[in-house]
């Protein structure tokens, strides 16, 4: 007789099956232990008894399936996380996109924006905005819209402007951000070059000729085959000798063909055939 738990994972098997059939995202490309306990609290939290009937509303209720897709990808963020990797993009690789007339970056998985806005408040104050475009882009339609939105929390504000600080921001972080109701606002210049649209890394071509591509924390929830296709878009989308800045706790690309060390203690790597 199987046990109780083993007919939960015969169910979480035909509810992955059955999402990739009836939406197309093969979430079994993904790290399964994390989307196995993310789908126990989606479970926990629908008040359901069991898989089986969340995969029926699942299955009957896109609306269903796209809150359920949130809950299984993880959307959270910070502005200036991992302050050191901030200090040496500044310090080492803006000098190189000084060269460039014009400088496109691609924030893939940008969750709230977080990272969108730190990248964009760098390159205000190294003059470089005004000839950049920046891509924000996310699998989830939510994160998207909250990134666009640029609205957090007092206390998220006061943890950015340490890290800020720490990262060798050069002015007052509050610059930035209008406050309010407890809540802080990303000023409108910050947005005015940045473009924001869904994007799945797992599916969809690269956007092309980037000059710098930012997915950090993002491919360390992907299996390893959809992650070494992801960087194989990764080096379509990137100019050469362009730069990929993935997590700090990510391994770096395997391939020295497509990709080289550039700064891998801040996990900064640089498109083959240098420019
Ligand atoms: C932990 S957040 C990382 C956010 C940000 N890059 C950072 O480091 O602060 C991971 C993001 O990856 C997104 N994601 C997961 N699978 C994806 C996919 N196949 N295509 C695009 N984005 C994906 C999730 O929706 C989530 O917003």
């Amino acid at each position: 007789m199987a046990s109780e738990r083993e007919v939960e994972s015969i169910e979480i098997a035909l509810m992955l099956d059955a999402i990739k059939q009836r939406y197309g995202y093969d979430l079994g490309e993904y790290v399964p232990e994390t989307i196995e306990r993310r789908l126990r609290s989606a479970l926990a939290r629908s008040g359901l008894a069991h898989f089986g009937e969340l995969q029926h509303r699942v299955l009957h209720d896109a609306a269903c399936f796209s809150s359920l897709l949130d809950q299984l990808t993880v959307q959270v963020s910070d502005m200036f996380r991992d302050p050191e990797f901030y200090r040496v993009f500044r310090e080492r690789v803006v000098p190189h996109l000084r060269t460039y007339p014009e400088i496109k970056l691609w924030h893939a998985g940008c969750a709230s924006g977080e990272e969108v806005y730190a990248t964009a408040i760098l390159l205000c104050e190294e003059d470089l905005y005004e000839r950049a475009q920046i891509y924000a882009t996310d699998l989830s339609a939510r994160a998207v819209e909250s990134a666009r939105a640029g609205v957090y929390s007092q206390e998220q504000a006061s943890a950015f402007a340490q890290n800020y600080a720490l990262s060798g921001g050069t002015r007052a972080f509050e610059d930035y951000v209008v406050s309010g109701y407890g809540r802080v606002a990303v000023r409108e210049r910050l947005k005015k070059n940045v473009v924001y649209f869904q994007h799945n890394l797992a599916t969809d071509y690269a956007i092309g000729e980037m000059n710098v591509i930012f997915c950090r924390n993002v491919l360390f929830y992907f299996e390893k085959q959809l992650r070494r296709r992801v960087l194989g878009t990764f080096a379509q989308g990137l100019c050469r000798g362009g730069f990929l800045c993935l997590g700090a706790s990510e391994a770096g690309p395997a391939d020295a063909e497509l990709f080289s060390d550039f700064a891998p203690r801040e996990r900064i790597f640089r498109r083959a055939g240098a420019a």
